[in-house]
Parts: structure tokens; C-alpha cells; sequence
């Protein structure tokens, strides 16, 4: 017999879907490095979803990262190629470096495997085309592996946005950033442009404009006025106890654009991995009827910490502010970034869709690719996408 819940009935539980176990999604993961490791943790919690094998290109990276992680059974390769060559994969997580991004991919699509692509998208926006190309032609789902997307407090932006509180928007401003986050724990392959092949513009760049474009719809990029430098990276004394990287540093630390977006939104955009200075400031949208400020992070790469706060007037005249609640997450973000993922691989064909879609993305990595032309050219230049 049902038992009357009373008031209980009103507590906030949370609701966990059910998940079906009957048939496992055979997963591989691409590369073997440091976001490869938060991959396979969330793979190894789902028991619907069977690890049949990782690859790196590194002799031995693969099979000491299995170690690692006390998986017995899986099956190691050399690259991408052998592993998607030789397994019959439903899915594949590429956690590779930045430019081994697009032909990973490429050729997981062309081989009938859902993609879960780590971000930012590519390097270059010629590369994600031919992806695109690829998954188009495919027919499955490619995802790009933005987690903030997952934060309640993050989707908040859109939702506010999407409320019409701030009316019509016309301007964005990126903010944050790091003071000194050139990022070389674990090696070289971010600074170097044979493996990162662009800096904090591709790295923490593309989550602070898919935060902001997100919101706003994701408007067509028009034009672009860029600015990349890499002063503090190319310096031996930047180094703590690596002044050899100075030599190797082939990318930008800190970049600065002004870019015009379709609808006659303006976007102000600066990002640091090493600056003199503590924050780029507060991420902003102004629409005619409000402004939203979003707390500058130093790189929105899960979510703020500090409310976001609205600005509106009372009445005609009277300004006014306030703060929005934050929302406790419930599970971390990159669980639910492979959950989701997997979600839609398990629907039946054609039906599954990415929850970070291409399409979306495309944009951000357009924006990213004019602001490295504009900046080599030392002019603004006119964004061109390809047809798909
Ligand atoms: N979502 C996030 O929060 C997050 C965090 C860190 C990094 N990332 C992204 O993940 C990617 C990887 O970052 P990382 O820190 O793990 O880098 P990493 O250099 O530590 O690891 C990359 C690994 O990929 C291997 N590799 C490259 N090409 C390969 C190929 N074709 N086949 C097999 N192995 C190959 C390399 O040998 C290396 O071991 C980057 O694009 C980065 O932007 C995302």
C-alpha cells in the first residue's frame, strides 16, 4: 500500500534516473594524459558502460594508466588509429592534445563511433570543418567536453538571459583569468605549438566564450580585431625550476579581442594565463533593461563562486541590484558530462544528440581562429565558415 508522504512529499530529494545495465557501451579513450584520468574514473562508476581499451602514443603511458586506475581486461594500443582499427566501439573519449584533436576525431566518425571531444573544439576552425564534414557524414554524435555546461549556477546565465530581465542584449565582456596559470605541470604539451598549437585563447579562452555566447544563443561571429602576446611564457625567469621552457613556449599567454556578433551584440574579450595583474574583471552582459555581472574565476572552467547579481532599475529611474541564489550542485560536473554523454549514445540510432553540440562550437572556435589571423595580419578581419 502507498504510504501518505505528508510533507515529505515537499523535501527537495533528488531524483536519479534509473539506468539500464542489460547492455554495456563499449568505451575507448584516446590519449592517456591528466583529463583522461577524470574520463575513466566517470566510466568506471557507470555500470553500463564496459572500458574495452585506451590508446597514447607514448610507449607504455597507456598500460601504466590502466594501472593507475585497477583496470584489469582492457586492452592497450599505440594510437587512435589501432584501437578504433581493431575495436568495435559504441564511443570513444579523444583526450588528446589540442592538435591531435581534429584527425583523432575524424577518424573515430568515419568509423561509425560516438565522440566525446575534450575542448576547445580545434585549433584551427579549418580543422573543425573537416570534423563537422566527418560527424555530418556519419550520421553519430560528436559532444564537446565543456563540463560548466552541467552547472545549474552556469545555465542560470541563459536562463536569465532567456527571461528577457535584461531585454535586448548588445554587449559581452569576458573577463577573468590568471595572474601566473601558464599551465606546465605535467610537461610541455600546452605551451608547445606542435601539441597545444594555440595558448590561453583555445585552453581557457573557449570556456569563457562559451559561456557568454551560450547564453546569448550563440550569434554568428562577423568580424574580429585580435590581439595575442606571450610575454611571460617565453621568459626563463617566468619558470620556477623549468627555465628550458621559456624556449619551448610556441603559443600565446594572454590574448584580447573585439568582435562583432550577428543580432548587433558587441563582445569585449580578454583572457590571461600570465598577466600583471589579479583578474581581466567580472564577466558582463548588458541588455536595454538590465546588466548581469558573473564573478570573475580564472577561467570558468567549472563555475563562480560568489552570486551572480542583476542590475535593473525600479521603475523607470530607480536603480537597483540583486544577488541570485546559488545552487548546490549535486554530482560533479564531469560525472555528469560523460552521463550525459553516454545517455544519448544508448538511444536508439539517430536519435541520440550531443549535449554540447558542434554547431554551437563552431562559432566559439571561429572566434579563436580570427582573433590568431587578426593578430598575425595586425588588423581586423572579416570571419568566414565554410559551408558544412
Ligand atoms: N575539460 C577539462 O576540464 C580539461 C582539463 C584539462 C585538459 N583538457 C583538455 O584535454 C586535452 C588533453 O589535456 P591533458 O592535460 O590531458 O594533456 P596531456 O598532454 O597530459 O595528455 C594528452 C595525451 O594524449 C596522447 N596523444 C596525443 N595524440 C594521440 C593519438 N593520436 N593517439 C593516442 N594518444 C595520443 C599524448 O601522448 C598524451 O599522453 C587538451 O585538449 C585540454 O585542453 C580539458
Amino acid at each position: 500500500m502507498a504510504m501518505d508522504k505528508g510533507l515529505d512529499a515537499f523535501k527537495n530529494e533528488s531524483v536519479e534516473s534509473v539506468i539500464d545495465t542489460s547492455k554495456k557501451v563499449k568505451v575507448g579513450i584516446v590519449g592517456c594524459g591528466w583529463i583522461a584520468g577524470s574520463h575513466i574514473e566517470q566510466y568506471l562508476k557507470m555500470e553500463d558502460v564496459e572500458l574495452v581499451a585506451v590508446a597514447d602514443l607514448v610507449p607504455g603511458k597507456a598500460e601504466a594508466f590502466l594501472a593507475k586506475y585497477g583496470v584489469e581486461g582492457a586492452r592497450c594500443y599505440p594510437s587512435h588509429k589501432e584501437l578504433i582499427d581493431n575495436e568495435e566501439l559504441d564511443a570513444v573519449s579523444i583526450c588528446t592534445y589540442n592538435c591531435q584533436h581534429a584527425e583523432p576525431t575524424i577518424y573515430a566518425l568515419e568509423h561509425g563511433v560516438n565522440v566525446m571531444l575534450e575542448k576547445p573544439f580545434t585549433v584551427t576552425l579549418d580543422e573543425a570543418v573537416a570534423v563537422m564534414k566527418a560527424e555530418k557524414k556519419s550520421g553519430k554524435i560528436l559532444t564537446i567536453g565543456f563540463q560548466p555546461r552541467m552547472s545549474e549556477n552556469m545555465q542560470m546565465i541563459k536562463r536569465i538571459v532567456e527571461s528577457g530581465e535584461l531585454g535586448d542584449i548588445y554587449y559581452l565582456q569576458a573577463g577573468g583569468g590568471r595572474r601566473r596559470g601558464i599551465p606546465t605541470p605535467f610537461g610541455t604539451t600546452f605551451i608547445e605549438k606542435e601539441t597545444g598549437g594555440i595558448g590561453a585563447v583555445g585552453d581557457i579562452g573557449s570556456y569563457s566564450l562559451d559561456m557568454l555566447l551560450n547564453a546569448v544563443g550563440y550569434p554568428k561571429p562577423l568580424t574580429v580585431t585580435g590581439y595575442t602576446s606571450n610575454f611571460f611564457g617565453t621568459d626563463p625567469k617566468y619558470y620556477s625550476n623549468h627555465p628550458e621552457y621559456a624556449e619551448k613556449f610556441g603559443v600565446d599567454d594572454f590574448a584580447a579581442a573585439f568582435v562583432r556578433l550577428e543580432g548587433g551584440i558587441i563582445l569585449d574579450f580578454r583572457i590571461s594565463w600570465a598577466m600583471h595583474m589579479d583578474t581581466c574583471g567580472d564577466a558582463l552582459i548588458l541588455g536595454t533593461k538590465g546588466g548581469l555581472r558573473i564573478p570573475s574565476t580564472d577561467c570558468w572552467n567549472g563555475e563562480f563562486d560568489t552570486p551572480l547579481k542583476v542590475y535593473r532599475n525600479v521603475g523607470d529611474k530607480v536603480p537597483m541590484c540583486y544577488e541570485v541564489p546559488m545552487i548546490p550542485s549535486k554530482t560533479s560536473f564531469f560525472y555528469q558530462k560523460i552521463r550525459s554523454f553516454i545517455d544519448e549514445v544508448k538511444k536508439p540510432a539517430g536519435e541520440g544528440k550531443a549535449t554540447v553540440p558542434s554547431a554551437q562550437i563552431l562559432y566559439n572556435q571561429a572566434i579563436i581562429d580570427g582573433i590568431v589571423k587578426s593578430n598575425d595580419l595586425g588588423r581586423e578581419i572579416e570571419i568566414e565558415i565554410p559551408e558544412i
